[in-house]
């Protein structure tokens, strides 16, 4: 068997230019552009890169992008004074601040200070206590895009049992979350395996769908795959060669799964894709709250 490719590249890019016309809808019915800030604390090399990435994503579809870049020296109260002055801002629709932060700053108040209405990476507890309900308003980026990009394969997940090694906050917990909602790109049985489980090989041959959100370059071979299994490959690392590869080990995963998700291409994209909707979703949020007013 040869995997079929679960193309994140080609379904991102249909997704941004729906929301590029989208963008261009709200502005021409509320004189409103979705903004978003993202913001970046010291210069971790990889996390440049996603910034980077976001923020063009941004432009080129028509929201508008802010990046605030601060010193790794900067202070918890400094950041924290950051993001106040965007909550306050009523044209920064959505706010994200880039993970991981420097040793000194606890990420958890940085979370916990973004305004829930405006936290588009959908890390608040609000919002993770909104998708544990069963109401989800902002679900977490790539999360989001796996399930977007299941469901846009035809992959059916009702019934199927779904596999998620790694439990962050980023990606395994609201994933198992996610899947666990009834409805399309639902109603799955969901494991969540971590650094405590045992046996993971053996949980990971039970998956119908298998998402490697580890962090771990190709820990995930091929016998750990149950065949016809669709595989979902979270990780990014970078290898000697300067190329790229992720937690799964594609040319064993290819020749065992019926889909397996590339990298480059494959969830990357449809997580900045994610961003850009629940910026849009945001400021949609928002407009409707002072049209309400
Ligand atoms: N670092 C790795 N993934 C993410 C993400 O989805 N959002 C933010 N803010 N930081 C990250």
């Amino acid at each position: 068997m040869t995997a079929k490719p679960l193309d994140g590249k080609a379904l991102a890019e249909k997704i941004r230019a729906e929301i590029a016309a989208e963008v261009v809808a709200l502005r021409s019915a509320h004189g409103v552009v979705p903004g978003l800030a993202a913001v970046l604390v010291g210069d971790d090399p990889a996390s440049r890169v996603y910034v980077r990435n976001k923020h063009k994503a941004c432009r080129d579809a028509g929201l508008a992008g802010e990046v605030i870049k601060l010193a790794e020296s900067t202070s918890e109260a400094e950041l924290l004074a950051v993001i106040d002055r965007l909550n306050a801002d009523s044209g920064t629709h959505g706010i994200l601040v880039q993970l991981p932060l420097p040793k000194a700053i606890d990420p958890a108040r940085v979370i916990d200070r973004v305004d829930p209405r405006k936290d588009v990476d959908g890390f608040h507890p609000q919002n993770l206590g909104l998708l544990v309900a069963g109401r989800p308003r902002f679900i977490a980026c790539t999360p989001l895009g796996v399930r977007r990009m299941l469901v846009d394969h035809g992959i059916e997940t009702k019934g199927s049992h779904i596999v998620i090694l790694g439990r962050s906050i980023t990606v395994g917990a609201p994933m198992a979350l996610l899947a666990l909602q009834k409805g399309i790109g639902g109603d799955a049985t969901t494991t969540v395996c971590h650094s405590a489980t045992r046996d993971v090989a053996a949980i990971a041959r039970e998956a119908d769908i298998l998402i490697a959100a580890i962090g771990k370059r190709e820990i995930v071979r091929g016998d750990w795959i149950k065949p016809g299994a669709v595989v979902v490959d979270v990780g990014i690392h970078r290898t000697e060669a300067g190329g790229l590869a992720g937690d799964v080990a594609f040319a064993e995963a290819e020749r065992v799964a019926s889909w397996l998700s590339p990298v480059p291409g494959g969830v990357g994209p449809m997580t900045i894709a994610m961003l850009l909707h629940n910026t849009v979703l945001a400021a949609k949020l928002q407009i409707d709250k002072g049209e309400k007013r």
